[in-house]
């Protein structure tokens, strides 16, 4: 499909999965507890049909809380997690994975679309085994719908060769925004297949008044908000914004009624600082 035909529902197909992942996500990191149901419930008002979560964000339970009230039936929303560690002895990895699907869906069948493993770093190759074997079961019993990885680099994703069953993920979540393009690891997700995710697509709200993005915002008369997440959404990335704010969270969503020229796609581009991600 081409990008300046996407709309609010837009979706595309996920490997391993008969379940469509909506082309725009709303993040809730750093979405306290108490705020966490009520931010997703505007979401979902506003038109979000997918939300991004994670065990270390500590906010799974208001995200399912949110599903069961907003009236929507559960399949009509797309709902990411992440484990981050393996946890020490005999099936206690598949176990804490399984929690995370009861907080979000606590019915005899509840499950969650995509589950991913969280980030590679400060973790050893048979940490990160032990975490993917432990979604590859959840997803074979049906209680995750698509597995992938987050943070993953070549080489990380190389090295899931030797212990997958299923590869390669279906998706790889990873900080993208101008300023940070990880060309080589989009590269190898094209070439592979694995949907690209960006996560801080707004550069976590830091670049907004940088005078090429304000320049374009001017041009297509949106926020640079919006020209940042419709960026993502034409490099053929799933962006995950995160806000609290009703007029951000409406704003956010109302990218599709315009594009951003080529030209100006390629001063985007040009933004990068071509470093990598710094991890602990
Ligand atoms: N896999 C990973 O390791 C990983 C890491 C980081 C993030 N993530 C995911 O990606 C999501 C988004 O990333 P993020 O939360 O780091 O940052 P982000 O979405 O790039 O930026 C969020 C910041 O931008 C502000 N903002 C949002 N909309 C705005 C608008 N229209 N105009 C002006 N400011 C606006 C927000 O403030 P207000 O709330 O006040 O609007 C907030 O301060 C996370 O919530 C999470 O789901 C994943």
């Amino acid at each position: 499909m081409a990008r300046t035909e996407l709309t609010l529902t837009s979706s595309v197909p996920l490997r391993g999965s008969e379940a469509r992942m909506p082309v725009l996500g709303f993040g809730v990191y750093q979405i306290d507890r108490p705020d966490c149901a009520a931010a997703c419930l505007r979401a979902l008002s506003a038109g979000y049909r997918h939300i991004d979560t994670a065990q270390i964000y500590q906010n799974e339970e208001e995200v399912g809380a949110a599903l069961r009230c907003c009236g929507l039936p559960r399949e009509a929303i797309f709902v990411t997690t992440k484990i981050r560690y393996p946890r020490l002895g005999k099936g206690k990895t598949y176990l804490r994975a399984l929690q995370s699907v009861r907080k979000i869906d606590p019915r005899d069948d509840g499950y969650v679309d995509l589950f991913l493993v969280h980030s590679p770093h400060a973790l050893k190759p048979k940490d990160r085994k032990e975490l993917w074997l432990a979604l590859e079961k959840l997803h074979a019993e049906g209680r995750i719908r698509a597995i992938g990885v987050s943070n993953y680099q070549p080489e990380h994703l190389e090295e899931m060769k030797g212990y997958a069953t299923v590869w390669p993920p279906a998706v790889n979540q990873i900080l993208l925004h101008p300023w940070t393009q990880q060309r080589e690891t989009v590269d190898y997700c094209n070439e592979h297949g694995i949907i690209l995710q960006a996560f801080s697509p707004l550069a976590r709200g830091m670049k907004l008044r940088e005078p090429a993005l304000v320049g374009i915002a001017e041009k297509v008369g949106k926020s640079p908000a919006q020209v940042l997440i419709r960026y993502c959404l034409q490099k053929g990335w799933v962006p995950l914004p995160k806000s609290e704010k009703e007029e951000h969270i409406e704003q956010n969503a109302d990218v599709f009624c315009f594009s951003i020229s080529q030209d100006d796609m390629a001063t985007l581009d040009g933004l990068d600082r071509r470093q990598g991600p710094k991890f602990e």
